[in-house]
């Protein structure tokens, strides 16, 4: 690696480890003596001449290292190191001044920089600052890919606090990820207690911004001009009792995420502000001409079918339009019973522990009604069906009479049976899985009655990710 051009300079070893460097510096000059000395130890390096152009580097290629000088042109260090931090909580930021001047240092360090270098840069304290600067964002990255690895790993039974077995489940988790790492809008969709809010969480815990604020609206519980103001803020004076200004919503989720619940209650008013800020990612807050503008990404959930809005004329049009590029579709429990039980067990462990009770598992009479059930109130009913068992219950194990629950008409045909809407693969898990519920969890009478072998279930079970541990924890 000792080339003519790296030999010209004194720190021209390859550093430890080397990472994506923006550099923001006005005098042309200056900027291509650190970008070579950067190149030299193995760094990627860009370069913008002012904090406009640099904003747009950090949003396009996700540097590691941000360099840049405090008397800019235009916006100053100071202003850029506010903006892009929020965009890129993740990365270091170095700030450059031209004095040693301790104010300047500790303005910059309060703007958000890491650490401050002072001019003349020597080219060694230069490659050592910019390789220490890297411990963050590797460190951040490999956070973010580790926890998505780790779910990814599938077959799995959960991810973070979401159970979730069943084939509809895994396809969720993996849209979700993907989501979670790109910068679009989201919405959730799904029955009530499908379990959208913990979709959402992780939506921000799974992306670049889970450093940055989670902050949730319930659009259905404001009136429509309360809801206006606590979204976008008021100035002071805009109507009666509007005594401060105040911020809304969108400005206290500033480098993070903004969770927009219910949002099909959103009154049309309303709609149109969020749709201008989804397109231009900027506001007025109620009675002021200031244009505010935040880094905020939007989730939405609805468990209303907004289409149907849409053509009732409840829903703006180009706003569904504008969420529906990324939807996260959140089955209902009755069209993924593999993971009743999954979750029963993780609820009744959970209220055990909770209560202080020594309620081990379900007799096979109580999993057989849960997967007979219908779940209309989907997880947070079958939680609260569980809760109020384990409390109840003073025995070992939570019998069917024990869960406050109705028994299924043996008329009607189990909800997730219905044909045609299930294919032939869920078909089969369910009469596998049912199957083995029935005689307690064991292969050998399962097969008995289903006509296959006992092989063929243990192999579909472990193609599932279903463990006798974690479906069956009572039975030997
Ligand atoms: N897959 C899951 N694993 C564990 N717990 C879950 C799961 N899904 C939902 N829950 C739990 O069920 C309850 C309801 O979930 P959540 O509030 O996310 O539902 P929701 O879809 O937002 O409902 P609503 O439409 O009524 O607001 C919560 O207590 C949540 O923790
Ligand atoms: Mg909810």
């Amino acid at each position: 690696m000792d080339g003519p051009e790296n030999a010209s300079h004194p720190c021209a070893m390859m550093a430890q480890q080397t990472g994506r460097v923006l550099v923001v510096e006005g005098d042309a000059e200056v900027q291509s003596e650190l970008e070579a000395q950067l190149t030299a130890i193995g760094h990627m390096v860009d370069t913008a001449p002012d904090g406009a152009e640099a904003l747009e580097l950090v949003e396009r290629s996700m540097p590691d290292v941000i360099l840049v000088e405090l008397e800019l042109e235009g916006m100053d260090g100071f202003e850029f190191l506010r903006q892009a931090r929020a965009l890129l909580p993740s990365a270091s930021f170095i700030a450059i001044a031209s004095s040693g001047s301790t104010d300047t240092a500790v303005k910059a360090l309060a703007s958000g920089a890491d650490r401050c270098l002072t001019r003349p840069i020597r080219p060694d304290a230069l490659a050592l600052v910019v390789e220490r600067s890297l411990d963050k964002p590797i460190h951040a990255r490999d956070a973010i890919n580790a926890r998505a690895e780790a779910a990814a790993s599938f077959p799995t039974t959960r991810l973070d606090h979401i159970v979730g077995a069943h084939p509809s489940m895994q396809r969720l988790f993996k849209r979700m990820l993907q989501a979670a790492k790109s910068r679009s809008t989201v919405l959730i969709q799904g029955e009530t207690g499908t379990g959208k809010e913990l979709i959402a969480k992780a939506v921000h815990e799974h992306s670049l911004r889970s450093e940055g604020p989670l902050i949730r609206l319930n659009c259905a519980a404001l009136s429509e001009s309360v809801l206006e103001s606590e979204l976008f803020g008021h100035e002071k004076g805009a109507f009666t009792g509007a005594v401060t200004r105040r911020s809304g919503r969108f400005e206290q989720a500033d480098g993070g995420t903004l969770f927009l619940d219910e949002l099909s209650e959103m009154p049309l008013s309303v709609q149109v502000k969020l749709l201008r800020f989804l397109q231009e990612r900027e506001f007025e807050r109620v009675g002021g001409n200031e244009t505010v503008k935040v880094n905020v990404r939007v989730v939405a959930a609805t468990n209303r079918d907004l289409r149907t809005l849409v053509d009732d004329g409840r829903f703006r049009e180009d706003l569904y339009f504008r969420l529906k590029v990324v939807v996260l579709d959140v089955p209902p429990l009755r069209a993924r019973p593999s993971d009743i039980p999954l979750l029963a067990d993780y609820f009744l462990r959970f209220y055990s522990e909770e209560n202080g009770k020594h309620v081990r598992g379900f007799t096979a009479r109580a999993r057989e009604a849960l997967l007979g059930y219908p779940w209309p109130g989907n997880v947070r009913e079958l939680q609260h069906a569980i809760e109020q068992a384990v409390v109840l219950c003073e025995k070992e194990l939570i019998g069917s009479e024990d869960l406050p629950i109705q028994a299924p008409d043996p008329e009607v045909e189990p909800l997730s049976l219905l044909v045609p809407g299930v294919t032939l693969a869920e078909v089969e898990r369910y009469t596998i899985l049912r199957t083995l519920e029935a005689v307690g969890g064991s292969p050998t009478k399962a097969a008995a009655i289903l006509g296959i072998s006992k092989r063929t279930i243990q192999y579909r079970l472990q193609e599932w990710g279903v463990t006798k541990r974690n479906a069956w924890p009572n039975e030997k």
